[in-house]
């Protein structure tokens, strides 16, 4: 990895580039990571603005804000983003290893488009559903709902229950936040199904870093590599508070959040956060069988 460049941050186990993936992947070795993990620009420009000012401005809670475009976020950039991100997972995956990729939920057929791409290069294994629970933009069939991609893998380490759709209340990002910043149990899901503790997960669109804190929580390595210098800071941030996985600060903003919701609750949240916590005791335990300890 001598030509990479100098990373934005390093901690053991998790490295962060800031700068174009598009010139930092080829830099990786041929099958060197075990997981790509990402969520890309989808190509609608943000929807148009920043997704919850616009929202709220909408529902007369005072003027939209400046917008925040995401970089790479036009249909034509964001499809050549994918292509790549698909060619480049092709070479650096490990055997048997996968690639899951968000990739929205609106009007565009992106999820269709990409699909058909991932089954032509990587194969396709399934299209997992996010159900965010209550109404989101839009008028006519309002999103609630977003897809992830799953590249063909051998890596499973789910049972004969383990769902395609998961139910997990979306991010409400203040200013501070990264514009469209993913729940770190949404990360966390894919990550403990196909890696196992100490293998390396990639994150080539990292924004605030989420898929890193939850690679982190679970005892995985990862790279994040991001273009926007102000996400990288974030993600920096992140990671450098402690690590606990789910506690009470953030457990309760997952229940203000979910107040935010008209529509009821989202009754497999609770389990899917216990389940997170037995995962991470399971794999302890595997580490140290592993270990000989
Ligand atoms: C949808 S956002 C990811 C948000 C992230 N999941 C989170 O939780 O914060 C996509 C990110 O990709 C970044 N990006 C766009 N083009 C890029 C490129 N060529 N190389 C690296 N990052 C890029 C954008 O700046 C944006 O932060």
């Amino acid at each position: 990895m001598s030509n990479l460049p100098k990373p934005y941050y390093e901690e053991p186990g998790i490295v962060i580039y800031h700068g174009d993936c598009r010139e930092i992947l080829p830099l990786l070795p041929d099958k060197s990571v075990d997981l790509a993990l990402t969520d890309p620009p989808y190509g609608h420009n943000n929807n148009n603005g920043d997704l919850i000012s616009n929202w709220e401005a909408a529902l007369g809670e005072g003027p939209a804000g400046p917008p925040r475009p995401i970089p790479g976020d036009s249909a034509a950039e964001a499809n050549e983003l994918v292509r790549f991100l698909f060619e480049q997972s092709k070479r650096l995956l490990n055997q048997g290893c996968c690639c899951c990729c968000c990739c929205g939920g609106g009007p565009d057929p992106q999820f269709a488009r990409w699909s058909l791409w991932m089954d032509e290069i990587l194969g396709f294994k399934m299209c997992v559903i996010w159900d965010k629970g209550g109404l989101g933009m839009g008028w006519h069939y309002r999103r609630n709902w977003e897809c992830v991609l799953v590249s063909k893998t051998k890596k499973w380490n789910g049972g004969l229950t383990t769902p395609n759709v998961i139910r997990l209340p979306r991010i409400i990002p203040n200013a501070t936040q990264h514009p469209t910043e993913k729940p770190v149990e949404l990360k966390a899901f894919f990550i403990r199904l196909h890696s196992d503790p100490g293998e390396l997960v990639l994150d080539p669109f990292m924004g605030s870093g989420t898929t890193l804190v939850a690679a982190k929580q679970l005892g995985r390595r990862a790279i994040g590599i991001e273009i926007e210098e102000k996400y990288c800071r974030i993600a920096v941030e992140r990671l450098r508070q402690e690590v606990l996985p789910f506690e009470p600060s953030q457990e309760k903003l997952e229940l203000e959040q979910l107040s935010i919701f008209q529509q009821g609750g989202h009754p497999d949240q609770e389990g899917l956060k216990r389940a997170i916590e037995d995962w991470i005791v399971e794999d302890a335990i595997k580490e140290s069988e592993r270990h000989g300890s």
